[in-house]
């Protein structure tokens, strides 16, 4: 699949007088968020915007919350995000009919910490790019999310590929290189696991990197 390809697909989902929402998931550090940021770039071009990009990852708990139900050390696993939450906002975006701005949290990467109000959907937003690790997972109330959804893509890299990318994330924001990757090994392994056994509810997979 090239990326013109992925391009036309996503513009293809907008429908006159009702907003089309693309989900885009994978393992973490598959590169999801760099994919749909650059469907969303891509689409609007210099053109006033018609495509927003809302993250899943602004529906982690936040750290003091993680502490007190005691899985601050498993940050990043199902249990660790608002599930309802997100599938409330996706619910609102879709029958949302007032002339109004929706405001959807951002997850910001140096605070580890979600973002309330950071990430605006503007009346003129007719598709809607969300990402995010367990938009396919059908348990509890991830399986919420799905029926909200147009069409997912999953992202697949090499894993060793993947893992290196990870690791330098995590030190880029802080962790040093044993700690990284610890939690790669860790945390974020059993998170992939997980994700990879949704792969089969996609409806594209996208093998990354993409073709020119
Ligand atoms: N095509 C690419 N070439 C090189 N590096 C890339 C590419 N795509 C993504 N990366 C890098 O890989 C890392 C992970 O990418 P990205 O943040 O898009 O993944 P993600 O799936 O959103 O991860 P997470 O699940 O942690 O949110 C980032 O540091 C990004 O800069
Ligand atoms: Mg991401």
């Amino acid at each position: 699949m090239t990326f013109d390809a992925l391009l036309k697909r996503a513009a293809g989902l907008a429908r006159p007088g009702r907003r089309a929402i693309l989900g885009i998931a994978g393992s973490p550090g598959a590169g999801k968020t760099t994919l749909a940021e650059r469907v969303v770039r891509e689409l609007n071009g210099d053109g006033p915007p018609w495509v927003a990009q809302v993250p899943m990852d602004g529906f982690h708990l936040a750290d003091a919350e993680l502490d007190r139900l005691g899985r601050r050390h498993r940050k990043g696993a199902p249990d660790t995000f608002d599930a309802a939450g997100y599938a409330a906002l996706l619910r609102r975006l879709r029958t949302e009919e007032d002339d109004e701005t929706v405001y959807a949290p951002g997850f910001e990467r140096v605070l580890e910490q979600p973002l309330a109000g950071a990430l605006p959907v503007p009346p003129t937003a007719r598709l809607v790019v969300t990402e995010g690790n367990y938009l396919l997972l059908e348990t509890g109330a991830w399986s919420r999310v799905r029926p909200h959804l147009d069409e997912v893509w999953f992202c697949e890299v090499d894993e060793a590929e993947r893992v290196r990318r990870l690791v330098a994330r995590h030190e880029e924001f802080g962790k040093d290189h044993a700690r990284a990757v610890a939690w790669v090994r860790g945390p974020d392994q059993r998170n992939a696991d997980l994700v990879a056994t949704t792969r089969y509810r996609a409806d594209v997979v996208v093998a990354l990197p993409l073709r020119a």
